[in-house]
């Protein structure tokens, strides 16, 4: 496995490889990133991973400065995956002057749910992402559903710039009690990690209600958002839209039932997301 600090010596490890499988993280690798690492092994070889904080997609007064940074168990997780090389650049590396040329996405799909409550978020994301993706070149590229509405807003970047890149996606991967698993948890206190799986637990009976053929849709969201508040979380959004588009469901898109149930809230200092497709 070779660690690759710089944009030039990634392009000359990768010469003449055109089947590259690569996944992007922030680092502070659990299983759910060694997931899709495992599913990129499936999909193409060599397998590349970067780990980079970026700080484009952080806004002010997040989380940027105390997200956690753990290179070293990092490589070790990754030298046990057998991936080819990890990139790891530094800040000036990757972006060596300002980065004032930026990927925007569409109004429509990045100024909703988390695009809302953080502005300017996917612009980081996909000014990143783009900027990763011409450095490795690969063929495919893994993203989490974890990160629901990230893996649209990418997709439909790769699609519409015509990036010569397939974008796949992992499911999420969960703690035992159903808590999806976040760098972030970390942060968590031994009290709220036991009251945190409520997240998950809520937006599996948002599905169940909806299986089980309410169309009172609103109402169910109000019910969980309430159901958090009164549990002492400070909810963003609980939404249930379609799969295809993050669009709010009609009625037959009720009894069709693509849709996604998403959400986002605060517990304590932690912001969790979560969502579960239905
Ligand atoms: P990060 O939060 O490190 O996540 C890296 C990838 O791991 C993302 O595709 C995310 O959806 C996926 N992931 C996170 N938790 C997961 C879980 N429990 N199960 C399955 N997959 C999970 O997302 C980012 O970094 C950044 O925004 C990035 C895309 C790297 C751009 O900076």
């Amino acid at each position: 496995m070779k660690l690759i600090r710089s944009i030039e010596e990634l392009r000359a490890q990768l010469r003449g490889q055109n089947r590259t499988a690569f996944v992007p993280t922030m680092g502070n690798l659990h299983e759910g990133h060694l997931s899709l690492i495992r599913l990129a092994r499936q999909h193409g070889d060599p397998v590349v991973t970067s780990i980079f904080v970026n700080p484009l997609q952080f806004g002010p007064g997040e989380d940027f400065e105390r997200y956690p940074r753990t290179l070293e168990a990092d490589l070790e997780k990754l030298q046990k995956e057998n991936v080819y090389v990890v990139f790891a650049p530094t800040e000036r590396d990757l972006y060596p002057q300002a980065q004032e040329y930026r990927v925007q996405p569409p109004g429509g799909l990045g100024d909703m749910l988390e695009g809302e409550f953080r502005p300017g978020f996917f612009q980081g994301v996909c000014t990143v992402v783009m900027k990763l993706l011409l450095c490795a070149q690969p063929r495919v590229t893994v993203f989490g559903k974890k990160d629901y509405q990230q893996l649209m807003i990418v997709r439909e970047m790769c699609k519409q710039f015509a990036m010569p890149t397939d974008v796949i996606a992992g499911e999420t991967i969960r703690d035992i009690d159903g808590l999806a698993l976040s760098s972030r948890n970390r942060f968590l206190t031994p009290e709220q990690r036991v009251e945190a799986p409520t997240l998950h637990r809520l937006l599996h009976s948002v599905r169940e209600d909806i299986l089980s053929g309410r169309q009172d849709i609103q109402r169910i969201e109000r019910r969980v958002f309430s159901t958090l508040v009164d549990r002492g979380w400070k909810p963003d959004y609980i939404s249930v839209r379609k799969q295809a588009d993050l669009r709010f469901p009609t009625e037959p898109d009720v009894v069709e039932q693509k849709l996604v149930v998403l959400a986002a809230a605060r517990l304590g200092s932690t912001r969790l997301i979560d969502n579960i497709e239905i």
